[in-house]
């Protein structure tokens, strides 16, 4: 892939990523996850980087290296997650959420490991904050991209998400394609339409999404 971002399309910007899951402790030693391998995250960031851009990429724990050249932030919860991305957003000119984020936690989390009792327990779960919702709700705020994992009625469920969270760009992937894969296949939905792309490694879907929102982020700074 070296040399298809010699024109450097995002010089001069600032992107924040978000990657990776986010776990939610019930106790020390349990807890509530996503399944997700942060790859597609991580391929983004260096995507960015790249393209010439200033990147921060808050990351759930994953297994992966952080990428050189990019600013790593490790959290944890979702919570933690979002405080790390609204306390960068205002500055940055484009935000990529692309975290599996838990959209609940638990209520109480104990302090100490749970013993097993008579009865099975039960779990008190409230919501998490939504990040991408959030920093796509800030004035004069970052130009937003997000992503949508679905399990069925893929475009339907993906284009609903974008409307609802207000974004201009946002890709769909099946999450039987996504999930723990090299590579993925993507549909990237804006207000011109959807736009399938053929399956490819992460690395270049990663790629053709940069080069796409480095496009439409021109067309809106007219
Ligand atoms: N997202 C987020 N914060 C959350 C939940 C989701 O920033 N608390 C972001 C994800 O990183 C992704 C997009 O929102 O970019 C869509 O996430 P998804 O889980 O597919 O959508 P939800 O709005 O949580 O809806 P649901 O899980 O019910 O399909
Ligand atoms: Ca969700």
């Amino acid at each position: 892939l070296d040399g298809v971002f010699a024109d450097k399309t995002l010089a001069g910007k600032k992107v924040l990523l978000t990657a990776g899951p986010t776990f939610e402790p019930i106790d020390p030693v349990r807890g509530i996850t996503n399944i997700s391998s942060g790859k597609m995250g991580y391929a983004l960031a260096r995507a960015c980087r790249d393209a010439g851009a200033e990147v921060v990429l808050v990351s759930g724990p994953t297994a992966l290296a952080g990428p050189v050249g990019v600013e790593r932030v490790d959290v944890t919860t979702a919570q933690q997650m979002h405080d790390a991305v609204m306390a960068r957003a205002a500055a940055s000119d484009v935000f990529v959420a692309v975290a599996a984020v838990a959209d609940y936690r638990v209520a109480n989390a104990a302090e100490h490991k749970l013993k097993k009792q008579g009865a099975a327990p039960t779990l008190e779960l409230v919501e998490n904050p939504d990040i991408l919702a959030a920093v796509a709700a800030l004035p004069n705020g970052p130009f937003c991209v997000g992503f949508a994992a679905e399990s069925q009625h893929l475009i339907d469920f993906a284009e609903a998400k974008r409307q609802k969270k207000g974004v201009p760009l946002l890709v769909a992937n099946l999450v039987q394609t996504a999930m723990g894969s090299d590579a993925n296949e993507v549909v990237l939905l804006d207000d011109a339409g959807s736009h399938p792309l053929p399956i490819m490694t992460k690395d270049e879907v990663a790629v053709a999404i940069v080069r796409h929102l480095a496009r439409q982020l021109t067309a809106s700074q007219g």
